[in-house]
């Protein structure tokens, strides 16, 4: 299946190269292309495109086919951002399906009597869930952008929902993971241990109340979700098992169309997300202080010494100064303008580490991957999309309101919930992340375009705090020239302010680099879980070529579909 899928796509990539040189517009490549994290979705998403679909049906296809091929990624119980590019009018629309929390949330509502976070609270059961989203957007996409109806885009997940998806290895890993918080939920149980075991690779998934819940989703639009029955089955569920989501919280989820956030590098423009996401701000942050510099001319250990600076430093303003612009006002002009960076690029010494703790505002330090998915898509005409969505870490919640097949998200941990005290990603916040009710928690999800004379390219990745600088590393890597492929390949490494650690994986520094970057004062820490799932698409203008690849490590731990 997964040769079937990569097959699928070099014959995409083949076919571009024939048509596509005679119709180079920029606006139209004149075929299609589609990178996703499981094959499944994938074909989803083509099987809609052939049936007349454009780039935002096979979006709502490949969604809510990842829902029930990558249940431990994303879902119906979780949310997630689409950045959509309309080719016939070129605009961008940023389509913000974040959770919220619900309306009896509290700001201390995970703190103990002494004012301590109650370990797991914000992690395992409904009450860590926020209201999701990711059913409105599909609603909103198919709606609003599509071409065909939903109850269509919806069918092949209703097909796999019922039918089954075989247990990979990505599937069961997590399953390993997640079985303690589990165990308390029988619905979970019941579809993904049966007989109380981890299913054996290969063997069929079903999950047949999903089935149904997608074809009430599909039948009767945001109603069939977040009205009637599914939602007084999601509702019940959630409280039998101590959560606080009312009914009035469902029917009240809405979706937000925003401006994505447009920055510059070099010839390169950056299409990213907005706030209640930090990486679009994040991205421009630091592309603005990298802009001071001739990357070119720098040696290796310099250059990523820079670059881990400059991580450093957008990430104490996403700390800092971020959250969901309905609730405060982060400063947002401010931190993406030239001049703030030229501020923050005068702190910066190229022969030595700025400790964390020395940069101001830095609070106290504190403790502590998971998942998420991320696809591209672009169509014959140009429209593109760029999705990213996630229940937070792996299986979310893990837990399933009986009757729905729903795996409720754990996104309220990417709130502050307590300043100071860093959430399972490590990252640290402050008020302007603080839980309200019916606020979006802060996201670092980063769905993005980048566009220059020599084409477009469509990217993005899981990967928690560590999503921004994937991006950013990514892009760099894009302008200097780099295919699909390499951008996927690209070997990883992040600072995110606190913990003051360069984290990295296997082969991302060379022991000099290494020596040489502890010489300058950085500590470092080898990360030896996967580095992300990065799915990109790209379209070239001068050849025609439109490329899509899936990252690598996807492949590796995802060998048995
Ligand atoms: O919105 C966020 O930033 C996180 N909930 C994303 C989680 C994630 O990427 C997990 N993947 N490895």
């Amino acid at each position: 299946m997964r040769s079937q899928h990569i097959l699928r796509r070099v014959v995409i990539a083949w076919l571009a190269v024939v048509v596509t040189t005679a119709a180079a517009s920029p606006r139209a490549p004149g075929t299609a292309a589609i990178a996703s994290a499981h094959p499944r979705a994938t074909a989803a998403g083509q099987e809609i495109l052939d049936a007349g679909g454009n780039a935002f049906d096979a979006a709502v296809a490949v969604s809510a086919a990842l829902a029930v091929a990558e249940p431990y990624s994303s879902g119906l119980g979780g949310g997630g951002f689409w950045l959509l590019h309309l080719a016939k009018s070129q605009r961008d629309v940023f389509v913000d399906a974040r959770e919220v929390a619900p309306g009896a949330a509290r700001p201390d509502m995970y703190l103990d009597a002494n004012g301590g976070v109650r370990a797991d609270a914000t992690l395992d059961g409904p009450l860590a869930a926020g209201i999701p989203g990711h059913p409105a957007g599909l609603v909103h996409l198919a709606r609003r952008y599509g071409r065909l109806p939903l109850a269509r885009s919806l069918a092949p997940a209703i097909r796999l929902a019922e039918e089954g998806v075989p247990a990979h290895v990505r599937l069961t890993t997590g399953l390993r993971f997640r079985r303690a918080a589990a165990a308390k939920s029988p619905a979970f149980s019941a579809v993904f241990y049966p007989n109380g075991e981890i299913p054996a690779p290969g063997a069929v998934i079903r999950n047949p109340d999903l089935g149904r819940t997608l074809r009430s989703l599909a039948a009767r639009g945001f109603d069939g979700f977040y009205r009637g029955e599914t939602a007084a089955m999601l509702v019940d569920g959630v409280r039998s098992g101590g959560g606080i989501w009312t009914l009035a919280d469902l029917a009240a989820y809405r979706v937000i169309e925003r401006q994505p956030l447009r920055s510059r590098f070099r010839e390169m423009t950056i299409v990213s997300a907005p706030l209640p996401s930090a990486g679009g701000i994040a991205l421009a942050n630091m592309f603005n202080m990298l802009a001071g510099y001739d990357l070119g001319k720098l040696d290796g250990v310099s250059r990523k010494h820079l670059l881990v600076e400059v991580m450093r430093r957008a990430y104490r303003d996403r700390a800092l100064f971020l959250g969901d612009p309905a609730f405060s006002s982060p400063p947002v002009e401010r931190l993406t303008s030239a001049y703030y960076a030229e501020g923050q690029r005068a702190s910066i010494r190229l022969d030595r580490a700025t400790p964390s703790a020395a940069l101001p505002g830095a609070p106290s330090d504190a403790g502590q991957g998971s998942d998420t998915t991320h696809f591209s898509i672009i169509d014959r005409d140009g429209n593109r999309v760029a999705g990213t969505l996630s229940i937070n870490t792996w299986y979310g919640a893990a837990f399933i309101p009986p009757g729905t097949g729903v795996i409720l998200n754990n996104e309220m941990d990417d709130f502050t919930v307590k300043a100071g005290a860093a959430n399972w990603f490590e990252l640290v916040g402050g008020d302007a992340n603080a839980i309200a009710p019916g606020k979006r928690m802060l996201s670092s999800m980063s769905p993005t375009f980048l566009e220059s004379p020599r084409g477009v390219a469509i990217v993005g990745t899981p990967g928690g705090s560590r999503i921004i600088t994937m991006v950013m590393l990514a892009a760099l890597e894009w302008i200097d020239g780099a295919d699909a492929s390499r951008m996927v390949g690209l070997k990883r490494f992040h600072h995110q302010f606190l913990p003051d650690l360069v984290d990295y994986e296997e082969g991302a520094l060379t022991k000099d680099e290494i020596a040489a970057l502890e010489q300058r004062g950085h500590s470092l820490r080898l990360n030896q879980r996967s580095y992300g799932n990065m799915n990109v698409v790209t379209w070239d203008f001068a050849t025609g070529k439109v490329e899509a690849a899936t990252d690598p490590r996807g492949l590796v731990e995802g060998q048995i579909y």
